[in-house]
């Protein structure tokens, strides 16, 4: 009797040690590590491809053997992204692709249609949306029309604009998977973050509709709601991304099991 006492004081340690350790939830750590399958000779674009949770992002995609679709407005920082890739596909198949996601509907139409000839016209099978933009915090009732407007454009509007041009071309070869990275802050708000909230409110409730709306066409839809991840760009001056491992873990969500609405809302917590 001691010793099963002992033994299931030992595993609940354990567990309670990988809990508070833990870069995600549970539910995420039991989907294990991507199956490199799943990514290989993909056609996976990221957007805020340029530095932080992209720039890592393409890099672990292009370490896996993705063929890769880089975008953000910054080309000089795209390119040093694509320089640094490696991989099966990577440089080779990687292509840059800028775009400001605040330049309306026609451009993003334009970038689509780009996107949709690469690679032999083989369409995108991954769209990661992951460029956003949080402002500097202010309270919610000293929020400016500039800034609501301006961090909309780029969180809302641009990822729901680029997802409608893209949405028919998926549809048409049966499959695609949209992954949103959304934030906590879509789930809690917090002092200080009103529009950025807002925004990532608004992102979850989109496309967890879109996902409701599509789940039956062979297209999936994943929301990843990461709480605070201290990226190269973060006021410490790092140049370690602190919680890689997550980002890595989000990945297994490419195994194609992901149907049930328990795991279509990732959470993340560092
Ligand atoms: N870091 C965190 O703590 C955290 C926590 C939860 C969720 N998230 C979410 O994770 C994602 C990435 O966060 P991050 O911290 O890595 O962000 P980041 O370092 O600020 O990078 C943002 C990316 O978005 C691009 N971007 C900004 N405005 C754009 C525009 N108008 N058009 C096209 N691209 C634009 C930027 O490139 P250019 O400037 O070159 O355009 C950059 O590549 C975001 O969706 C964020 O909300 C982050």
């Amino acid at each position: 009797m001691m010793i099963l006492f002992l033994i299931f004081l030992a595993i609940f340690i354990a567990f309670f040690i990988k809990f508070l350790t833990a870069d995600a939830d549970f539910t995420l750590l039991s989907k294990g590590k991507v199956k490199r399958e799943e990514i290989e000779d993909k056609v996976i674009w990221v957007t805020g491809a340029s530095r932080g949770i992209g720039e890592i992002l393409a890099k672990q995609l292009a370490s896996l053997g993705a063929k890769l679709i880089i975008s953000a407005r910054n080309e000089a920082e795209l390119q040093r992204v694509k320089q640094q890739l490696t991989g099966k596909n990577a440089p080779r198949n990687v292509m840059i692709l800028p775009l400001d996601l605040t330049s309306g509907e026609e451009s993003l139409r334009v970038a689509v249609e780009k996107a949709e000839s690469f690679f032999d016209a083989a369409g995108v099978d991954y769209m990661i949306h992951n460029a956003a933009y949080e402002r500097p915090k202010s309270t919610a009732l000293d929020v400016t029309e500039e800034s609501l407007k301006a961090t909309l454009d780029v969180n809302v509007v641009g990822p729901i604009s680029l997802t409608r041009m893209l949405v028919p071309y998926m549809l048409k070869q049966g499959r695609g998977h949209l992954v949103v990275m959304s934030s906590a802050a879509g789930k809690t708000p917090a002092p200080g973050q009103a529009v950025y909230s807002a925004s990532k409110f608004a992102v979850n409730g989109y496309f967890h509709t879109l996902r409701s709306e599509l789940c039956r066409k062979g297209i999936k839809v994943t929301v990843v709601c990461p709480g605070p991840v201290e990226t190269p760009n973060s006021r410490t001056g790092s140049t370690e991304m602190k919680s890689l491992q997550q980002y890595f873990a989000t990945m297994a969500l490419f195994d194609g099991k992901n149907n049930s609405s328990d795991l279509d809302q990732i959470n993340l917590f560092p």
